[in-house]
């Protein structure tokens, strides 16, 4: 047995892979991987593949970033983990600062704990709490959106809309309500994008009209809603739905896990609706992709209705590796990146590059539908793709030197912010080599 195969075996006796039908692996094998650099892995055989979704969406600027790493060994020297109950550091002061001055300080209160679901967590938990010490203990419940994705723990799971992720979990989960999604693919003849989020922002009104007593949050992902499959839609919807919540006094969840950090074109989505939530989930790309970091950002005003003599009003909530100062130093290095290489202007023209080379690729493909983008996340509907098209495509892909997940019948791009135009090229064809199989 090789090496590599006995990697491979012990991988499957002792390690529950996530988000997969362990069985599947009975065909599919497991890639091991050895090593990252750019945006590239390669694998034990020494095949490269290009990160066309930047590992789940977390790495910003490539594997093995050499500004990162830097950052990350000069912080290993000094202090690797301190609790944050009781004492801080400069790394998670110094990362509260710089969030909080990117929002304009209008939420200039940083939460940490580490996985995006853990974020989710705690915003659904501040909102709920804000209102009991603001004497409205009937706020209880929660609104999202249909297809809904905000993670996976059995409280994040209430405001998570799809089913495969929910179902088996139905006795333990508390489920939210949901409004339409003013999906922008579902466009009638003649009506634009925002006409369509007028629409579903008046069904969010009757629903907010009818319940709002019993409303703590509306949560969203802004501009583009991932695991549903790309969905994207105009941010007027953000600009109504702030309107909205104000009025009936309901808090504004703005989940960033995965379009903040430059991901949409602004570092904050909600920056292109020109509004700010109450409470704002980052995760992911915030550690550069190299360390579970996660944070919920809040306003002066749910800080305050906090602090109190009374310990029962403060937010207990506490996990182990809070505000950790090695993942707190990978993401000031990250900022540091944004900030020194004018990352967000650089990404205004490699996404129109990038946008340029799918049309190119797909736009004649005849089961190619609904050709999308929004700043670094590109993404169409295959026609006709059928019972298990993800995994063919995925498997496809990769004997193209490509890795891509489809998510159902939705092909979708989302690679780090430091591809170039032979990168872009190698991604694009690799992709429609890929369609062209997993179609065949
Ligand atoms: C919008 C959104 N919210 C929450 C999460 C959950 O994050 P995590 O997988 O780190 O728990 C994800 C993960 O994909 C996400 O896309």
């Amino acid at each position: 047995m090789s090496r590599t195969d006995d990697l491979l075996a012990r991988s499957l006796a002792a390690v529950w892979h996530p988000c997969t039908q362990m069985k599947t692996h009975e065909t599919l094998p497991l890639v091991p991987i050895v090593r990252g650099e750019g945006a590239w892995l390669i694998d034990a055989q020494g095949r490269r593949l290009m990160d066309g979704i930047s590992s789940w969406w977390v790495n910003l600027f490539g594997h093995c970033n050499p500004r990162i790493n830097a950052a990350l060994r000069a912080q290993l020297e000094t202090l690797e983990h301190a609790m944050l109950a009781g004492f801080t550091h400069a790394p998670v002061v110094e990362l509260s600062e710089r969030l909080s001055a990117l929002t304009g300080h209008r939420l200039g209160h940083a939460f940490y704990a580490s996985d995006g679901a853990s974020a989710t967590e705690i915003a659904l938990k501040m909102s709920v709490h804000y209102w009991r010490n603001a004497g409205q203990p009937g706020k209880t419940r929660f609104l999202s959106l249909a297809g809904s994705y905000h993670g996976e723990t059995v409280g994040a799971l209430a405001v998570t809309d799809v089913p495969v992720f929910r179902d088996a979990y139905a006795p333990l989960v508390r489920a939210g309500d949901t409004v339409p999604c003013p999906d922008a693919r579902r466009v009638r003849e003649g009506e634009t994008p925002a006409e369509l989020a007028h629409h579903a922002a008046d069904l969010l009104e009757a629903h907010l009209e009818a319940h709002h007593e019993g409303i703590a949050a509306l949560i969203v992902e802004p501009l583009v809603q991932g695991a549903a499959g790309m969905v994207m839609y105009d941010p007027e919807y953000l600009r109504l739905a702030r309107a909205l919540c104000d009025r009936y006094r309901v808090h504004l969840i703005a989940d960033e896990i995965a379009v903040g950090c430059g991901r949409t074109g602004t570092f904050f989505a909600c920056e292109q609706a020109g509004i700010w939530p109450d409470f704002l989930c980052l995760s992911k790309g915030i550690s550069g992709g190299y360390l579970p970091l996660s944070l919920v950002l809040t306003t002066d005003e749910v800080y305050a209705a906090f602090y109190h003599d009374d310990a029962a009003r403060g937010f207990l909530h506490s996990h182990s590796y809070t505000g950790n100062p090695l993942a707190c130093r990978a993401a000031l290095a990250t900022l540091d990146i944004f900030a020194e290489d004018d990352v967000l202007a650089a990404n205004q023209v490699r996404a129109a590059a990038l946008r340029q080379a799918m049309d190119a690729a797909f736009a004649d493909h005849p089961a190619v539908r609904h050709l999308r983008s929004r700043g670094m996340i590109l993404a169409f509907d295959v026609d006709g793709a059928g019972p298990g098209f993800a995994g063919r495509f995925f498997s496809a892909a990769l004997t193209q030197g490509v890795l891509l997940r489809p998510i159902g019948h939705t092909v979708y791009f989302m690679p780090p912010y430091i591809v170039d135009a032979a990168e872009i090229d190698h991604l694009m064809r690799g992709a429609r080599a890929a369609l062209d199989e997993a179609l065949a």
